[in-house]
């Protein structure tokens, strides 16, 4: 793993921005898998901003997120649907038909979720994947367990992500409990893998990410056997390594 020390979160986010830069500058047609969370949100508004400068085209990128909450009608403010079109999709040129992510709700979760894998597999797989990292080392939704999934799947919450993440919610009930993810799989076919985190409150799991076994308690632990995995960090996420 390349593990760089950015002073602070601007430093990171204009570091994640130019990696995905040149990713796209080299290859026009690039597939990236996008991340939702609030740790990206700092490098989509400086892609948004090199995009108005006219330093980055996305006409022909393709995207493909990592998850979406089950449950929430599509225009639902905390959909990661809405996220993506609010932060990211409409600041730059991606083409409508580009953007991919997981259904919200669908008739038949099974097929929605082969679909996804078999979509991604026909572009010959992800270019580069941003990821950011749940406080429990989730990557994506693939909470930590007994096990984990390779393929896009319906994922059960945990008690700790619904904590987490009611921060974006009026309370811990209106959290939604299931969610469809990438699997591990999809995440580590990825040619190259950017894991972004901030803050003292990522300290503890970034030092298990990088430096602790890898286990299936830790999911993000799993990148330490990928060949090509750039992680951003702030001196405070970078505290305990
Ligand atoms: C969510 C997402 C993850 C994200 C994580 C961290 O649960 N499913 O993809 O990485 O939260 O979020 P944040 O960046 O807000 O800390």
């Amino acid at each position: 793993m390349n593990v760089l020390v950015l002073q602070d979160y601007a430093e990171l986010s204009k570091k994640g921005a130019m990696i995905i830069a040149e990713q796209v500058n080299n290859k026009k047609d690039s597939i990236l898998g996008l991340a939702t969370g609030s740790t990206p949100l700092g490098v989509y508004k400086e892609l948004a901003q090199m995009y108005e400068q006219g330093k980055i085209d996305f006409s022909k990128v393709i995207t493909f997120n990592l998850d979406e909450y089950y449950g929430l009608p599509e225009n639902h403010p905390q959909s990661y649907r809405y996220y993506m079109e609010e932060n990211f999709w409409s600041k730059v040129n991606l083409q409508d038909e580009n953007k991919h992510i997981p259904p919200s709700i669908t008739d038949n979760i099974e097929l929605a979720c082969k679909e996804y894998d078999e979509l991604i597999e026909s572009h010959g797989g992800i270019d580069l994947q941003i990821l950011g990292i749940g406080p429990n080392g989730h990557i994506g939704f693939n909470e930590p367990g007994k096990e984990l999934y390779a393929k896009t799947h319906l994922a059960k919450l945990t008690q700790n992500t619904i904590e987490a993440n009611s921060r974006f919610f009026p309370d811990k009930e209106s959290v939604p409990k299931n969610a469809i993810t990438m699997g591990m799989g999809s995440i580590m076919k990825s040619k190259k893998i950017l894991l972004l985190a901030n803050g003292n409150g990522k300290a503890e799991i970034i030092r298990k990410t990088i430096k602790g076994q890898i286990t299936t308690n830790v999911p993000a632990s799993m990148l330490q056997l990928h060949p090509n995995v750039t992680v951003l960090l702030d001196e405070k996420a970078a505290s305990k390594l």
